[in-house]
């Protein structure tokens, strides 16, 4: 038996062996009671005695290679069957539960506030967030010069000075009235913003939702009728009702429309600041200048329009008394609905 030729094969055959049972296999083949070492050692007796002694050398180095190599082995085997017992396919194991998300409060009260006007029959439209002068103020009756523009103090874009961030949701109603033809019934729901400090009540980004309907023969009744049925789907079928005469430039006759207070129940407390009412939206028919800017023939329709803060409705709902809460992003708070 030439040991060369016996030292290529193991090599060979060891890379081969990858399971426990392969590598008792390997063992006995070489090792074992009758394996092959055992028949090399004894052909030493048919060998010429000043031979023996580098026989003898070459049998125990391929006796050591063959421990060496089984050794290394069997700790390769061991390393990777541990392995395979991390490895995460353990099917009886519990799932890792991913959290739900939720939408943010306030897209929540913005889509029940519009899914209440669309069961009337009002579709939703958009508009951008960044707006003309024209449609912001000029299109909707308030005049350059004119106080009321204080009202919807605004920021204006430094390079382009009749470009600004609307102050409201209402110049969406010059957007639609523009390119489309009576009848409407229309809400807009949208992110505004005001140079405001931020306080507990106040902050210089906001949501409104605007709406409005223009028909022949729509009365200050029908504005009525459809702010009733909102104010009671969205706090509750016992809540009364008041329209307070107002100004706005873009409405005429304009209101503002109070609840009685959800906390007190018009008694008088420290939320409605004891007079039993909430103010929740202003209101009111659209002024004819207003039509006149977007070619509607004001003598033949007629139309009434309303603007509401998101927020406020959603604080007043929830009865949350800090406007702050809502773009801080904490869990803690958004969690709860
Ligand atoms: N645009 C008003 C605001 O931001 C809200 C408003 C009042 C809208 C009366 C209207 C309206 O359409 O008729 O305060």
């Amino acid at each position: 038996m030439d040991i060369n030729a016996i030292l290529a094969q193991i090599d060979t055959e060891i890379s081969n062996v990858n399971s426990p049972e392969s590598l008792e296999h390997f063992r006995l083949k070489y090792l074992g009671r009758k394996g092959l070492l055992t028949q090399l050692t004894s052909t030493i007796s048919g060998i010429a005695k000043e031979e023996r002694p580098v026989f003898g050398q070459q049998v125990n180095s391929l006796k050591n290679k063959l421990l060496s190599l089984i050794e290394e082995k069997q700790k390769a085997i061991s390393v990777s069957s541990k392995q395979q017992k991390l490895e995460p396919w353990d099917i009886g194991m519990p799932g890792i539960a991913q959290e739900l998300g939720r939408l943010h409060p306030l897209t929540q009260v913005t889509d029940e506030i519009c899914s209440i006007f669309k069961r009337m029959g009002f579709s939703v439209v958009e508009g951008p967030e960044i707006e003309t002068e024209y449609n912001n103020f000029t299109g909707l009756n308030i005049p350059l010069e004119h106080p009321s523009r204080e009202a919807f103090d605004t920021f204006y874009l430094k390079d382009y000075p009749k470009m600004l961030l609307r102050s409201h949701t209402s110049p969406v109603q010059i957007r639609v009235m523009q390119s489309r033809k009576p009848p409407l019934a229309v809400v807009v729901p949208g992110r505004v913003y005001r140079p405001d400090a931020v306080d507990a009540s106040h902050s210089f980004m906001f949501h409104q939702v605007e709406g409005f309907m223009v028909d022949e023969g729509i009365k200050f009744s029908d504005l009525k009728g459809i702010l009733e049925v909102f104010a009671k789907t969205i706090f509750g079928k016992n809540i009364k009702m008041r329209f307070r005469p107002h100004f706005f430039p873009f409405t005429e006759p304009s209101a503002e429309v109070d609840i009685s207070c959800i906390i007190c129940k018009g008694k008088g407390c420290s939320v409605c600041g004891r007079k039993g009412w909430l103010e929740i939206l202003g209101s009111g028919m659209i002024h004819p200048n207003v039509f006149k800017h977007v070619n509607i023939d004001f003598k033949k329709y007629t139309g009434f329009a309303f603007g509401m803060g998101v927020e406020r409705i959603a604080m007043l709902k929830y009865g949350i008394n800090d406007i702050r809460l809502f773009y801080e992003n904490d869990l803690r708070f958004l969690k709860q609905f």
